[in-house]
């Protein structure tokens, strides 16, 4: 069994992960296409992905419910008994389903969602797209009736905000800043650190009054749900470092992306997290064992009467200086992290926006198979 194969025949949850725009959407869409292929009931939430891949996912609108994707669409003879559902994380409504859960009543639950500092920052806080996104994968993993969810991960600044949201969450919570905030009754601010109320007021200043007492008012109402919320952070940072949990770093062979992917990996592995599958997208072809040196000499020696070879050499020998420098490029992080299994994934002549194409993606990460159509992709 390759570890591609392990992935998806053996693992309950896959967080693909990498640097922005290296094609972690799509290799999240195609790992949950083959796990359902194999039979597997999976699901995979993705953030923000292009509008045709979308509606391809059945996600005609930003909906945070997972939508389960019509059978003849990803398996017209239906050769697989699973299923496969796609959500878009919309990280305000999974918060809000959050605060619904843990507070402790009604009117306490209507008191943080109509609250403006809460309505402002729910959505755009730092970290809170990622925590939501593990919050999500939690929730689908534990109650969604799905033994296999694919998580795909907002392009991050930070390499691993998502790993560290759950603790950054509960770092807030411990914060003292926090504890004042939460205080009961205004009359402990008033012995609150001098500092404190400077430091408030001089917010105040920049900001406005309103939004000091906004905030006073969210922290206020969260009280009693912050053990919940505590507890739920806790859970969720255990499901990230389960056993059945597997990474998928996703790169491309160009020397920026591949050196934050070595960041990524070694940033992992201080969580003692490892990563399952180095995914190489958008590699360039092969077509010849020729080297591009080679093949420049050619094009120089060429019959100058016969200019189109010489432009064909020419062509050939550029592409071969590609391939030569992805290929160097891999080799050194081969060699930085040599226990972690490298697969390739060819740059396709279009972008991936239906289930036919991530048919072709899926074909080249596990090998040939039927796709979509009932034909076979070639890799
Ligand atoms: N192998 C490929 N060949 C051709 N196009 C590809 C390939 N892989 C991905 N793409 C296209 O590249 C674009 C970026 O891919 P994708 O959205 O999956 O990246 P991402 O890592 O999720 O980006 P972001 O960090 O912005 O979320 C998409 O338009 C996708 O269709
Ligand atoms: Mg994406």
């Amino acid at each position: 069994m390759t570890a591609a194969d392990a992935l998806v025949d053996e693992r309950a949850v896959v967080i693909c992960c990498g640097t922005g725009g290296v094609g972690k959407t799509t290799t999240a869409a195609a790992i949950a296409l083959e796990a359902a292929r194999r039979g597997r009931n999976a699901c995979v939430v993705t953030i923000d992905p292009a509008r045709r891949l979308a509606n391809a996912l059945g996600l005609d609108s930003l909906s945070d419910a997972a939508t389960e994707i019509a059978h003849e669409l990803w398996d017209p003879k239906y050769l697989s008994a699973g299923s496969l559902s796609a959500l878009m994380l919309d990280t305000k409504s999974t918060f809000d389903h959050l605060v619904e859960r843990y507070s402790t009543d009604p009117e306490q639950c209507a008191r943080i969602l109509d609250n403006r500092f809460y309505r402002n920052v729910s959505g755009a806080l730092g970290g809170t797209q990622e925590y939501m996104a593990m919050e999500k994968l939690h929730e689908l993993h534990t109650t969604g009736g799905f033994d296999f969810v694919v998580v795909d991960t907002p392009p991050t600044r930070h390499a691993l905000d998502f790993v560290e949201a759950p603790g950054r969450l509960l770092q807030l919570l411990d914060n003292r800043i926090f504890a004042l905030l939460m205080a009961p009754t205004r009359a402990y601010m008033k012995v609150a650190s001098y500092a404190m109320q400077t430091l408030l007021r001089t917010i105040a200043r920049v900001v406005g009054r309103d939004v000091i007492d906004d905030v006073i008012a969210f922290f206020r109402a969260f009280e009693g749900m912050e053990q919940g919320f505590r507890e739920r952070a806790a859970v969720v940072q255990s499901l990230i470092g389960a056993e059945t949990t597997s990474f998928v770093l996703i790169t491309t062979p160009r020397r920026d992306a591949l050196a934050e992917a070595e960041y990524f990996a070694l940033r992992l592995s201080d969580y003692e997290l490892s990563i399952d599958a180095l995914v190489v997208n958008r590699v360039h072809p092969c077509f010849t064992e020729t080297p591009a040196s080679s093949l420049n000499k050619l094009a120089a020696a060429a019959d100058p009467v016969n200019p189109g070879l010489v432009e064909r050499y020419k062509l050939l020998a550029d592409l071969q200086t590609m391939v030569e420098y992805e290929t160097n490029e891999l080799r050194k992080v081969h060699e930085l992290i040599p226990d972690t299994p490298i697969s390739k994934i060819p740059l396709l002549s279009a972008d991936v926006h239906d289930l036919d194409s991530l048919g072709e993606i899926a074909g080249h990460l596990f090998g040939d198979r039927p796709n979509a159509a009932g034909n076979v992709s070639h890799s």
